[in-house]
């Protein structure tokens, strides 16, 4: 097989972006016996700077590093600026595990941008800049003929997009439910398990599966933005934001769900896109399913999803991890595949 070496900028050294060079450094000989792939990292941002250049070191010391903070590094560049790096080292992949925010997209819009204006590729987990400009982002790598892609930011692990995209291809997707955040399952199957809200909450934080503020997981957007990339990506639809009705779990009455368990049904916060007489309704809602539903076993911080389709049937997808790691896989894959799809 001929080796192809892939040069690499990761913005974010966080749970995502160490758990993305600890694979790197764990699937070093398999990327390359396996895909033919040598990737090497050339700079890492934080949000103050960066460490450049990483040839000269091992990627594990920079993870043995105590607390991981690459400042203490001899290369570590306070106000790096990603505008020298992408014209400066061969273009490759800018992968970006910065924080998402769904209203401004920003840091993530404004690298991903250069990153495309300069020829790199942009693999991202983070939602912020497609929740705020998807369209335009996808104009602009494929303007430049660049791969956009966003399994880590999707659904992670779960390789809805892969499928949705790949094995369904010829088939029309008519509709789409998606139970896509992990965090709001793990909630609601406590709350079936007789804890109230609150107290399943509380259980998620103390087992680390929600973050300090899980707002975005329990009002729905988590769940909307995901919805969102799966129904442009893969129905070529054009949502924003706006277009779908997001309603969460927030402060969820702990007898709808008993009534539920009771009836043998289970509440699902599900993600939903219908093609409807020429038109689409596209929605986030706690919904109550029984058995006969294709993601009723779909438990704990476990996901799923099922498209339905003109020719193929119902398929569903369920499992994945939840965690830093299954992101980290979802953008390696991501990179693997824009090489050899
Ligand atoms: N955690 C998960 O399981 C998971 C799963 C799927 C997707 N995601 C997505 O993946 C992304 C990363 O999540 P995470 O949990 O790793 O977040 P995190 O732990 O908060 O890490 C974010 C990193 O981004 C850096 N950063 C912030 N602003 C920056 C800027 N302007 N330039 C360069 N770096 C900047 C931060 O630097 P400092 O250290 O200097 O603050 C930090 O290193 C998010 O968008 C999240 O939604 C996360």
């Amino acid at each position: 097989m001929t080796e192809k070496a892939v040069n690499l900028v990761l913005m974010g050294f966080g749970n995502v972006g160490k758990a993305f060079v600890k694979l790197l450094e764990e699937k070093t000989d398999h990327l390359r016996e396996s895909h033919g792939l040598s990737l090497f990292l050339r700079a890492i941002f934080k949000s103050t700077g960066g460490l450049f250049p990483c040839a000269g070191f091992k990627l594990k010391d920079i993870l043995d590093d105590p607390g991981a903070d690459l400042r203490v590094h001899a290369f570590w560049k306070q106000n790096l600026s990603l505008e020298s790096i992408v014209r400066e080292v061969e273009p490759g992949v800018l992968v970006d595990c910065t924080p998402s925010n769904l209203k401004t997209g920003e840091p993530g819009l404004t690298h991903a941008r250069l990153a495309l204006d300069s020829g790199w590729h942009v693999v991202t987990a983070n939602k912020g800049p497609l929740a705020v400009n998807f369209s335009g982002l996808r104009e602009k790598a494929s303007r430049n003929r660049l791969a956009l892609k966003f399994s880590g930011a999707a659904a992670a692990a779960l390789p809805a997009l892969d499928v949705g995209l790949c094995s369904l291809a010829g088939a029309e997707v008519l509709a789409v439910e998606g139970i896509l955040n992990g965090t709001t399952n793990f909630i609601l199957t406590e709350m079936g398990e007789g804890r109230s809200y609150s107290e399943a909450v509380q259980e998620a934080r103390v087992r680390g599966i929600a973050e300090p503020d899980p707002a975005s997981d329990v009002e729905g957007w988590d769940t909307a933005v995901k919805l969102l990339l799966i129904g442009n990506a893969v129905m070529g639809l054009n949502l924003r934001l706006s277009d779908i009705s997001v309603e969460g779990i927030v402060g969820l009455p702990a007898e709808l769900i008993d009534r539920a368990r009771r009836e043998g049904k289970s509440v699902k916060l599900l993600g939903r896109i219908r093609r409807e007489q020429g038109g689409i309704t596209a929605s986030v809602a706690p919904c109550v399913i029984d058995h006969s539903h294709p993601l009723f076993g779909v438990e704990g911080t476990a996901k799923g999803i099922t498209y339905f389709t003109d020719t193929m049937g119902d398929v569903t997808l369920t499992g994945g991890k939840s965690d830093p790691r299954g992101a980290a896989a979802a953008v390696l894959k991501d990179i693997i595949n824009i090489y050899h799809p």
